[in-house]
């Protein structure tokens, strides 16, 4: 599994510290949860954050949008604060289509994250745009959830309609080795894992357990 280290539950008064020792270890990617306070309840990270931590680390940033009403203006944002990954949720975008055709266009790669309650169907007209699948195993918002396991036949439904060809899977919510194996073992090849990295008295220890399943 590549492994995307989810800086949500991270001390603030502990960033520096923590994304130093993120830039020496083996994680694939820095994941970033932009919540808005609208989509989700919580508010998290906005541009100026994304930008100073891009001028911090090499590792690419992996950058999940809970935002309501994406439009080009808002994708422009993130793209310009150094996001290289960028994903948006199929909850959020009246048109999806045209605003993951955007993304592509900007030259970085594109994700759609889908919601548990959301059918795989809604992605199905847009998988030929998209490096990604962000398939969330918790209800969006908050670190620390409980993985929902309902979510791994979706995550197999997902990867029949991929059908063979270069778009990820990626995992985000609850994601442990146990559960990590159960989504790598159901398609996936990312998963995004914030409490039980940034808990883990080692934090390298806890990217390489997610890496070697
Ligand atoms: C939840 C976020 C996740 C979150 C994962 O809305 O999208 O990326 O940080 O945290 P854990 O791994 O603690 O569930
Ligand atoms: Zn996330």
């Amino acid at each position: 599994m590549k492994v995307s280290t989810s800086i949500l539950s991270c001390n603030p008064l502990s960033f520096a510290d923590v994304l130093e020792k993120l830039s020496n270890s083996e994680t694939d990617y820095i994941h970033i949860d932009v919540m808005d306070g609208q989509f989700v309840p919580n508010i998290s990270f906005g541009q100026d954050f994304i930008s100073c931590i891009k001028k911090a680390t090499k590792k690419p940033l992996d950058v999940h949008l809970m935002v309501e009403n994406m439009d080009f203006h808002k994708i422009d944002s993130f793209i310009n604060a150094g996001s290289d990954i960028l994903t948006i949720h199929t909850e959020t975008s009246k048109h999806l289509h045209r605003n993951l055709e955007y993304i592509k266009s900007k030259g970085i790669k594109c994700g759609v994250a889908i919601n548990p309650a959301t059918h795989e169907s809604a992605i199905e007209n847009v998988i030929d745009l998209v490096d990604l699948v962000l398939i969330m195993t918790v209800n969006p918002g908050f670190g620390g959830q409980k993985f929902i396991s309902s979510q791994l036949q979706k995550i197999s439904n997902v990867k029949n309609m991929i059908d063979g060809k270069s778009v990820e899977i990626s995992v985000d919510g609850g994601i442990n080795c146990d559960t990590a194996k159960l989504c790598k073992d159901a398609g996936a090849s990312i998963c995004v894992s914030g409490s039980y990295i940034i808990n883990h008295e080692n934090m390298n220890d806890a990217i390489q357990s997610l890496k070697d399943i």
